[in-house]
């Protein structure tokens, strides 16, 4: 089985296929992907990778948050699988590889498996989790976190989005509302992810594979400042409540605490919109969303008192009202290390160049590492872009990363 080799042609194929629904075409020949979590799109890409499963004979069961676990058999059914699986929602302003790289390695190493005929000891799954992106449903990873028992079934199908639709409802009318129960039964065996990098380590040092020692921590906070809304000619400067100043001055505040910080500490406002948001009109609210992030627990809290003191004192200079929702939060994750070296050494031996490294973005494999043995196989990302359009992964590297996923898969699947 040390020959076995993945088909790349043939996952290149799967990506692009899939990277044509939802597809979004950039000005300057960018290619990418629009299938936010639950919308016609996420219904159109999730029925063709499940006819991939399917052809492949593969037995697909869909769970109450929409998890979707295609089982290819080992020759000893009554032990658990070795997982495989990523994400194939997308951003508004995706890409083609981020999440979707993952469940079409899967479904390549699978593929590679029956055409050379051989059979693991143990039953080999794919599986794509349910709204990861967090980009229309909060929390992030959130099909994951139902699935490792970290959110109730109930209060996951009530998460509403931005327009108020409830993700249950949404869920029900794309067909994928499935009957296997939340949260899962049993364990696998061992995760393995392969994902894209998704920022600029590995192309700044010539690296093909990240071998990913675990996940960062993250928080999310929406803000809803409300100040009094008036005429922006008339209203002088000394008399205003303007949420849009502070939403201004904590977006900047946000930036230097990160800046000030230092390490590996990154905040981002992605999110802001002013009401009534019209050019001579004070605003009467700001909504707007807060993300946090840092490999280290401490100093994410410290962050995120700091960001805290921030808002409270900009508001109350202005005299305005803030009320905070947290809409994830997610302490570090370290993946588990044997599966970290095993990750390492099934590159090295198929002489790929390597470094270890955090992942700056969160995963499912974060969710999963919390019921079993878990890591993640790092590709590099062009220009280091992601959630962007323009996002791109070259062939090769696409291939070694699945190389690389079918190798540590063989190992873990053969273990008794
Ligand atoms: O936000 C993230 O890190 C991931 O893309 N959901
Ligand atoms: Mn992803
Ligand atoms: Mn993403």
């Amino acid at each position: 089985m040390s020959d076995l080799r993945i088909d790349g042609g043939r996952l290149w194929d799967r990506l692009e296929a899939l990277g044509e629904v939802g597809a979004v075409h950039g000005a300057h020949g960018e290619r990418g992907c629009a299938r936010l979590a639950l919308t016609d799109a996420d219904r159109d890409g999730r029925d063709l990778v499940v006819g991939w499963m399917r052809d492949l004979g593969m037995q697909v069961s869909t769970d109450a948050v929409g998890n979707v676990v295609a089982v290819h058999p080992g020759t000893d059914a009554d032990l658990a699988p070795v997982m495989i699986g990523s994400h194939i929602d997308t951003v508004r302003t995706g890409g083609r590889f981020d999440g979707n790289l993952g469940v079409l390695a899967g479904l390549q190493v699978v593929e590679t498996l029956i055409t050379a005929r051989v059979t693991t000891r143990r039953p080999v799954a794919v599986a794509f989790f349910t709204g990861e992106e967090g980009a229309r449903f909060q929390p992030d990873m959130l099909g994951s976190l139902v699935y490792v028992g970290g959110m109730a079934l109930e209060d996951a199908l009530d998460v509403r989005d931005a327009d108020g639709v409830r993700l249950g409802d949404d869920l029900a009318r794309i067909g994928y509302a499935g009957m296997t129960p939340c949260p899962a039964a049993a364990a696998p065996h061992a995760y393995v992810e392969l994902h894209i990098e998704q920022g600029p380590v590995l192309e700044d040092e010539g690296i093909t594979i990240g071998v990913v020692t675990g996940v960062q921590g993250i928080s999310w906070t929406a803000l809803t400042i409300t100040g009094q809304s008036a005429h922006a000619g008339t209203t002088p400067m000394r008399l205003r409540h303007d949420p849009g100043y502070v939403a201004a001055a904590i977006t900047t505040g946000v930036r230097s605490i990160a800046t000030g910080m230092g390490g590996t500490q990154v905040a981002t406002v992605g999110r802001c919109d002013l009401h009534p948001n019209l050019v001579n009109v004070v605003a009467a609210t700001a909504t707007m969303t807060v993300d946090l992030r840092n490999t280290d627990e401490a100093l994410l809290q410290e962050a995120e008192a700091r960001f805290d003191t921030l808002s409270t004192q900009a508001a109350e200079a202005e005299g305005v009202t803030i009320s905070r929702r947290t809409l994830a939060r997610f302490q570090p994750v370290a993946f588990d290390p044997g599966m970290v070296d095993l990750v390492g050494q099934t590159a090295t031996d198929l002489g790929f160049t390597t470094r270890r490294m955090p992942s700056g973005a969160g995963h499912d494999a974060q969710m999963l590492a919390r019921i079993c043995p878990t890591s993640m196989i790092f590709v590099p990302s062009v220009d280091g872009l992601s959630h962007n359009i323009a996002e791109y992964t070259t062939p090769a590297d696409v291939t070694a990363g699945a190389d690389v996923l079918l190798r540590v898969v063989l190992a873990k699947a053969d273990e008794r």
